[in-house]
């Protein structure tokens, strides 16, 4: 019961790591605001698990960031833990992203991780403890095939990370966790294009890293609520791979 009397608001809830997240934070025994675009599957979420809410909330739009915060911190009279990770991926040559195309990419994951971020932190100042864990991936730190656009804003989000910690510390532990290959609602589509089916897109997918498998949304989730507790207490500004050995 690591998170009893804590309170995680987590963008991206409402499936993948998002919602592995808030399952295992509510397991240890904390409550969770599920936020993301997708209001009907955020709620159905939330429905699982003991006193969570649900909202509907585009990451990107500022001023409906902003009462998305006022409301979580309103309702639970506190936000102790922030877990960023809505997004989603797009691929393909550089020739064929159009500038609003990089800047929905750029918007939706760096502008959404920092919004949430610049709005939380009033209020996790409130009280000890407070821990923000934003979504890099391994592309942030190795290239890839037709990746360029997603690795750019991963690669933000790390550095942002890691300015934010010096900035809010002692009080405040930020830290950015890199994920390999995991199956979730993003990566599934992606397997049955280039594989035929999810079985064996697992396969292929597998095959960069030491482990020559893909990750479940659990194996990120118990990194992830690892930096967000307290037995992480001297950590921050750091960057943990989850990935299999991919980046070893
Ligand atoms: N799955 C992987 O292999 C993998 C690897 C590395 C990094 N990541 C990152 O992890 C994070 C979570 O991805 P996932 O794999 O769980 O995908 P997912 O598609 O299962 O979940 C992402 C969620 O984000 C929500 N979302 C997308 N855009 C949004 C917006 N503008 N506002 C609010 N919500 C929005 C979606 O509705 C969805 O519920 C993403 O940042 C992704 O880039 C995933």
């Amino acid at each position: 019961m690591r998170f009893e009397g804590k309170v995680l608001l987590v963008t991206g809830g409402a499936s993948g790591l998002g919602a592995a997240v808030g399952r295992r934070f509510a397991a240890d025994g904390g409550r969770v605001a599920v936020v993301d675009l997708d209001e009907q599957r955020a709620r159905a979420v939330a429905g699982e698990l003991d006193g969570a809410i649900a909202m509907g909330v585009d990451v990107s739009a500022e001023d409906a960031v902003g009462r998305c915060v006022a409301a979580v911190a309103e309702h639970f009279g506190s936000i102790d833990c922030l877990f960023n990770a809505a997004g989603h991926a797009e691929f393909g040559p550089i020739e064929e992203w159009s500038f609003e195309r990089w800047q929905r990419m750029m918007t939706v994951h760096v502008g959404g991780t920092f919004l949430f971020c610049r709005e939380v932190l009033p209020v996790m100042r409130k009280r000890p403890g407070g821990a923000i864990v934003n979504v890099a991936s391994v592309a942030a730190v190795k290239a890839q095939s037709g990746n360029a656009p997603y690795g750019a804003a991963k690669g933000a989000i790390l550095a942002f990370s890691r300015q934010l910690a010096r900035d809010v510390a002692p009080e405040i532990r930020v830290n950015t966790v890199a994920p390999g290959r995991t199956r979730t609602g993003m990566t599934e589509p992606l397997m049955i294009k280039r594989a035929g089916s999810v079985e064996q897109g697992m396969t292929v997918f597998g095959q960069g890293n030491l482990q020559k498998r893909v990750a479940e949304p659990e194996e990120i989730a118990a990194p992830v609520c690892f930096l967000l507790s307290a037995e992480a207490s001297f950590i921050t500004g750091t960057l943990l791979a989850v990935d299999g050995g991919e980046t070893a």
